[in-house]
């Protein structure tokens, strides 16, 4: 019944490859750790002197030289006009007044712990501080500083004004190096870069050679990559006992971070702000006369014809209820009472239900009655911005660009349009800026007046049991709800309106949870292997809060399922290929698959666009009309993943003939996704050519793109153990996954219109809980190509069902693997018999 001779071949083919692979690139002269240090897989070598100078004294002396520039550059500077102008501005930043005690705490302890209030000039001074007392003592070519930053567009926003600051062009003294992009030259003293940047570097530079300083910023935020880094670094300082490390956080925990250093010293940063006023919901209905109940309001915009489905209105009750529950929580004193059910559900719909009308009526209010000032909205995730900025758009006032200018910041933003969110409006124009989460803490709006917080984030948490993320909108931490606050108020005092009532942040939890304990563990899990710091598990109980033992058990399962890690934890030659690849391990299987079986190009589409986000749009209010066009790319093929490789050529051609706005906007396609994915296809490519995974010879990497099965093998390949076996019954059909859990299709999947599929089995590759269990993306395939390309588990499959085995002949002889399917096919026979 168990084909796995027959599996083990494919995982033995795949092995060749790689083998073959390394031997190459050893031949020219690099292994793969030197391929990894290149610049596209985020090396920030800043010390571009090392191998040019045999001579110790000849060294010296140009290092001398070169420090003698940078001071006399710097003091130039400093006494011209503009640099005293500037000087005048960074004088009175609150930091200032600390900076002779800041720099020598750091010059006296390996680590200091900073807190201050945003805004401050942690993150513009700090760096900048020790980089000007370097070059002016004499140092500055020696020194070099990195700064991490849990974003990438806070880290290129970060450098752009830092060097700003220094009169410099950016890439000079102050770079930046973020996953797609990055500008830094042989002059770059002082990186900002994100903190997964720097833990690649530290992949294939275990002791940060020749850094002398190291940030890490917005630790309170508890991302997975700062809390690794922490261990990492922490693992470190004993062996660079000359290395410098500054932790900066923004709110109050800063006790926690020092207490994990052994008590390094912390140092507050007073702060001065003007006072912010917090309404609640009772505030603001009372303020804009806005009517809870009034669901009408929402046919008033035109659309009565939304509650006709028979979901619809089933989500119109729901919506009912949730008010009813809210002027519940509006009348009583204590949020006690609720059950964590209820107070669940009104995290997910409330902000719904009340949301976009309300934050309208809000900002018309503030725009009709208040004094000037930018007003600055909270909104959970892109797909609600985007929504929301269509509504304000066709609103007479709001959507007025001579008395409104409407800005959006998220952190998939375009560089050009980070620059919008800074720019100064024309005189009576208010700016309004719809913004995600970053906008709390790592990116500072100046003349923010008024802030509009909805109260909910879209968080994934991580059911370890049932090794399902979950992505539930949740409420925001007290911690948070402050830190919005906190935005305004920044040039004169402020006002805040939080959309939820009083009594419900009475309720929030005072921090949010780690990331490290809310997220699966299997990319970590992988770097950590590569770091070759022995077992996992016990590495990761030296973290500040370490994850479950069951996640981390999970993670390392997967690991070895999918062939990177071997049964005794080691990293399988696959392994170590794939923390090359700055990607989930499953995706960068699929795209060393893609490269060894000729199909790289619609590959590296699926992989880019998993590992970036969907560019197909949901907008709330039109999701009948853009599942539609979705399906228009799905051909039949039952396949989410190759709808996005038609939805890209598509693009590229529409871009070719100068209509790109047009197709995207006829298809309910994002442009900014798409472009996003092209720029990380270019990426993944210029990788795996450097890694001698793919040839240079395009047209050799695609010999066998054409061919639909393979590409639905490869993403088999990749997206194992992701599978659902397709259940048919008479009227209806259903989904079950290995461990017989029923889940949902997303109602955007093209697979989601289909009456039937002709397939057994969906592969997916993410499963997430929102109230069910949703797949998100899937694609069908049939027992073969499971059998062959799936993992071990794939086993339990029939033996009957191979007879299709026969369609692969085609992409086995075309791809030089005559031999191999021949054995096959004999084993296959043999089974059968
Ligand atoms: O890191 P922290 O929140 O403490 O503050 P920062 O990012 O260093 O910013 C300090 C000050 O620099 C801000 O209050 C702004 O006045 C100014 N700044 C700016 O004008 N433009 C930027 N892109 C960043 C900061
Ligand atoms: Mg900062």
């Amino acid at each position: 019944v168990i084909p796995l001779s027959l599996q083990r071949r494919v995982e033995g083919l795949l092995q060749e490859h790689l083998d073959r692979a390394q031997l190459k690139a050893e031949n020219v002269g690099g292994s793969a750790d030197d391929a990894m240090s290149t610049d596209q897989t985020g090396d920030i070598s800043l010390d571009e002197n090392k191998d040019s100078f045999p001579d110790h004294s000849v060294m010296e002396r140009i290092l001398q030289r070169r420090s003698l520039r940078m001071r006399n550059m710097q003091r130039a500077w400093q006494e011209s006009p503009e640099g005293r102008k500037m000087m005048d501005f960074r004088k009175s930043l609150p930091a200032f007044k600390e900076k002779e005690m800041l720099l020598q705490a750091i010059a006296r302890n390996q680590v200091i712990v900073i807190s201050g209030e945003t805004g401050c000039g942690k993150t513009t001074q700090l760096p900048q501080y020790i980089l000007e007392s370097e070059i002016e003592s004499g140092r500055g070519a020696s020194c070099s500083i990195i700064c991490t930053q849990p974003r990438r567009i806070s880290a290129m926003s970060v450098a752009d004004r830092v060097s700003a600051e220094r009169g410099e062009p950016l890439g000079e003294a102050v770079g930046y190096k973020v996953r797609l992009e990055g500008v830094k030259g042989k002059n770059t003293h002082l990186l900002f870069c994100t903190s997964g940047i720097l833990l690649r570097r530290l992949l294939s530079d275990h002791n940060l050679n020749g850094i002398t300083h190291v940030f890490v910023d917005e630790i309170h935020e508890r991302g997975m990559n700062e809390d690794f880094l922490l261990i990492v670094l922490k693992d470190l300082l004993p062996r660079r006992q000359d290395l410098r490390l500054i932790l900066m956080s923004a709110t109050l925990n800063a006790e926690l971070f020092s207490n994990y250093f052994g008590g390094a010293p912390t140092i507050h940063i007073p702060g001065f702000t003007y006072p912010v006023r917090a309404q609640f919901l009772e505030d603001v209905l009372e303020m804009t006369g806005y009517k809870l109940t009034s669901f009408n309001q929402i046919d008033d915009y035109g659309q009565e014809k939304m509650w006709k489905t028979q979901r619809q209105l089933v989500q119109r009750k729901r919506k009912n209820q949730i008010t009813t529950l809210v002027e519940d929580a509006l009348n009583k004193s204590s949020f006690e009472n609720y059950s964590s059910r209820a107070r669940d559900s009104l995290a997910h719909w409330m902000p719904d239900c009340i949301g976009f009308n309300l934050i309208e009526a809000v900002l018309c209010h503030i725009c009709r009655k208040e004094r000037p000032g930018a007003v600055l909205v909270f909104m959970t995730g892109w797909e609600d911005i985007s929504s929301l900025r269509d509504q304000l758009k066709a609103h007479p006032l709001l959507g007025d660009p001579n008395r409104v200018l409407l800005v959006t910041c998220h952190g998939s933003m375009a560089t050009s349009e980070q620059k919008l969110i800074f720019e100064k409006p024309p005189p009576n124009v208010r700016k309004i800026v719809l913004a995600t989460n970053m906008a709390e803490a790592s990116i500072t709006i100046n003349d923010i007046v008024f802030v509009v917080d909805c109260g909910k984030a879209k968080e994934t948490t991580y059911d370890a049991l049932n090794n399902t993320p979950c992505l539930l909108p949740s409420w925001i931490s007290k911690a948070s709800a402050r830190q919005r606050k906190g935005r305004a108020g920044r040039v004169q005092p402020g006002e805040c309106y939080h959309l939820y009532p009083r009594c419900v942040y009475e309720a929030f939890a005072e921090y949010q949870l780690p990331e490290l304990l809310r997220t699966p563990l299997n990319s970590l899990c992988l770097q950590i292997k590569s770091l070759q710091v022995g077992s996992i598990g016990e590495f990761l109980s030296a973290a500040l809060q370490p994850p479950e033992s069951l996640a981390v058990q999970n993670a390392i399962g997967f690991l070895k399922m999918i062939g990177a890690l071997d049964e005794k934890e080691n990293l399988t030659n696959l392994g170590t290929y794939l923390t090359m690849l700055p990607v989930d391990p499953k995706l960068g299987k699929m795209l060393i698959m893609g490269a060894i079986f000729h199909c790289f190009d619609p590959v590296l589409t699926i992989v880019s666009g998993l590992s970036v986000r969907d560019p197909f749009l949901l907008p709330q209010d039109k999701k009948d009309l853009a599942g539609t066009a979705k399906s228009r790319f799905s051909a039949k093929d039952y396949s989410d993943h190759m709808a996005l490789v038609r939805a890209y050529e598509g693009w590229k051609e529409a871009e070719r003939e100068g209509s790109a706005y047009e197709y995207c906007w006829r298809n309910f396609l994002s442009a900014q996704t798409l472009q996003a994915i092209h720029s990380l296809r270019k990426q993944f490519s210029f990788i795996l050519k450097d890694t001698g995974l793919v040839e240079e010879d395009a047209s050799n990497n695609n010999k066998l793109s054409h061919n639909q099965s393979l590409v639905r093998a490869i993403i088999c390949s990749g997206l194992y153990p992701g599978i659902a076996s397709v259940v048919h019954r008479e009227t209806s059909m259903s989904f079950k996954t290995m461990d017989d859990g029923q889940v949902f299709l997303y109602a955007n999947s093209v697979n989601a219109h289909y009456e039937t599929i002709p397939y057994p089995w969906l592969v997916f590759g993410e499963k997430v809980k929102v109230n069910t269990v949703f797949i998100r993306d899937s694609t069908g395939v049939s027992d073969s190509i499971l059998i062959l390309f799936g993992g071990a588990l794939a086993c339990g499959v029939q033996a009957g069902h191979l007879k299709m085995l026969d369609g692969y002949i085609d992409f086995f002889m075309d791809h030089n693997l005559a031999e191999c399917f021949l054995k096959l096919k004999e084993e296959l026979d043999k089974l059968l018999q």
